[in-house]
């Protein structure tokens, strides 16, 4: 297909705000709404051109933090948490956002509510409530319903996933924390009202949609035990010898997701990409099916994976996960690059905190096919945060409290955290006391990383060859160059090339003409050469900017040195 007729989300980069985090305008040590508008130029001149923000609905916020997920139990679909703003500020927010010529996505949690939601509320106080059966109520086990229901475990494994509820004597289904209480989904009125809800964000100008744990909306009808598996751990989410079948991929999900897709197309050009954690082969499902002039038309348009975020910085094993994308994820479909988020340990502690690492990591998000996401600060090189589960906030750290801190320390190392305030730290502008996130004397929500006076983005901008500049290098070249943004991906093949190569062409059609970007990585700590394979090559960008001028024989990497190259 010619990459002038592809729609906007298919060459997009998104960056994700987590709005606690990036700028607080009021100095209370909490970002907010405002504070983001006011840095809308700093998001345009890095060169992303759609925002995915995390939840900043209604959400109880002003309870303990360790009985609320930050925004991801929503009170109210149709508000605004006032921590954050208004809904004037979000009509702001948007205008700036669509004036700047960028796009804006918002996060749907579906699958669950805050158990503050006045619908749970009504829901819980009495069986015969007309809420009721928008939530999953079920007896206990006989003989005096003390015990779950079934042996169902919640998606983050550590404890049940039922809750009893005494003024009732029932229990409730959550497939996340207790205080989330799952949807019913099996109810047409909960789905007319979460469909009417996606419409309701869709004429106020949102662009598209990320869908919270989409995989997990509907569970077994008849509310069969989970049976058991060998797995200790797998692609389709089973958990410590148990089947996620019943309750994680349903069948019916799928069904849904038509709905959803049928609705978010009765606004043409908005996307929604989905998180789901599965099996490349259950990933691809989600997807739909392809017609006639070969767009897919009633599945997600994309799917948020976190494979990447684990993958070590080595040629082969990318090789790998982009020869697997390839097969599961071929035109019209792409895969995403994604190497952090509010849930995830940040990538670049995983890679020995090195910015040279974290720039040839961006140099192949930037340039291989997919959708790139970056995750706020992840530009800057902001690390991951060591903060003792004692003083922890969030509510994932404290349902696992039983776990030492030893452990956790231990964890870490592999890439795991159980406490996420670690990757949620204060976005860090500039060397000031409080990162200039706040004003200095103000008590941040989060302490601001001790890195904050070297690693920010004032200091940064200043320096050609930081890791924000690189970024911007990168994403200024992958908008201007349509293989880059759109073409079809194929590694090229170099005789006697050193293993920590990674080399790829990208090739797009552009009015009917060829445009092609040739793409070489070096995965390792050391200076590689080899033959070049092109004619008249001319480098388009490179991880730094002292790289070694062209020879027409052979190409010499620096030490994690990524380069585009043009014929
Ligand atoms: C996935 C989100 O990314 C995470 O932050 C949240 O806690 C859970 N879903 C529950 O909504």
């Amino acid at each position: 297909m010619d990459s002038e007729s592809l729609p906007w989300w298919k060459k997009t980069v998104v960056y994700q705000i987590y709005p606690r985090s990036y700028m607080d305008s009021t100095g209370n040590g909490i970002g907010d709404l405002k504070g983001i508008i006011s840095k809308l130029d700093y998001i345009k001149d890095l060169g992303v051109e759609t925002i995915w923000f995390s939840p900043f609905f209604k959400s109880p916020t002003d309870k303990p933090y360790k009985e609320h997920d930050c925004g991801y139990d929503i009170s109210d679909y149709r508000d605004i948490n006032p921590e954050y703003g208004t809904m004037d500020d979000v009509d702001e927010l948007i205008k700036g956002i669509h004036s700047r010529g960028m796009k804006i996505v918002l996060d749907m949690v579906m699958n669950h509510t805050s158990i503050e939601h006045p619908w749970f509320q009504k829901s819980r106080s009495s069986k015969d409530n007309p809420r009721r059966d928008w939530y999953i109520w079920r007896d206990g086990k006989k003989p005096n319903g003390k015990k779950p229901p079934n042996n169902w475990r919640p998606m983050i494994f550590l404890g049940g996933a039922w809750k009893y509820d005494e003024s009732t004597e029932q229990w409730y289904y959550h497939c996340f924390l207790p205080f989330q209480p799952d949807l019913n989904y099996r109810n047409p009125e909960v789905q007319k009202e979460m469909l009417d809800t996606v419409r309701f964000w869709l004429k106020k100008g949102a662009d598209g949609f990320r869908l919270d744990i989409f995989n997990a909306l509907f569970e077994d009808a008849e509310f069969r035990d989970a049976p058991f598996t060998f797995t200790i751990a797998n692609g389709d989410m089973d958990l410590l010898f148990k089947s996620s079948k019943m309750t994680l991929n349903h069948p019916d999900t799928l069904e849904f997701c038509k709905k959803l897709r049928k609705t978010l197309d009765e606004y043409p050009g908005k996307f929604m990409v989905g998180e789901v954690g599965a099996s490349l082969a259950t990933l691809k499902k989600y997807l739909g099916e392809v017609v006639e002039d070969g767009t897919n038309t009633n599945g997600l348009n994309v799917i948020f994976d976190l494979r990447s975020t684990s993958t070590p910085m080595k040629a082969k094993k990318f090789k790998k996960l982009i020869e697997s994308y390839e097969r599961w994820f071929p035109e019209p479909f792409f895969p995403t690059w994604v190497f952090g988020n509010h849930d995830q340990v940040r990538r670049i502690s995983k890679i020995d905190n090195d910015i040279e690492q974290a720039k040839l990591n961006a140099a192949l998000q930037l340039t291989a096919r997919g959708m790139p996401y970056i995750y706020y600060g992840e530009e800057i090189g902001m690390r991951n945060a060591k903060i003792h589960k004692s003083e922890s906030k969030d509510a994932v750290s404290h349902h696992f409290k039983i776990i030492p801190q030893f452990i956790r320390n231990f964890i870490t190392r592999f890439g795991v955290s159980l406490n996420r305030d670690e990757c949620r730290t204060p976005m860090q502008w500039n060397s000031a006391e409080n990162a200039g996130f706040s004003p200095p004397g103000a008590e941040t929500w989060l302490s601001v990383n001790n890195t904050s006076e070297e690693n920010n983005v004032e200091v940064e901008e200043k320096d050609p060859e930081s890791l924000l500049n690189c970024y911007k290098r990168f994403l200024k070249v992958r908008k201007e160059t349509t293989a880059l943004n759109s073409g079809s991906i194929n590694f090229i093949e170099i005789k006697k090339s050193p293993k920590s190569l990674l080399a790829y062409e990208r090739k797009a059609i552009v009015n009917n003409k060829e445009d092609k970007a040739f793409v070489f990585l070096n995965f390792s700590r050391k200076n590689i050469r080899f033959h070049n394979p092109l004619k008249n090559p001319k480098v388009l960008v490179s991880t730094s900017i002292k790289t070694e001028p062209l020879d027409n024989a052979q190409i010499v990497l620096m030490p994690w040195e990524g380069i585009v190259l043009i014929e």
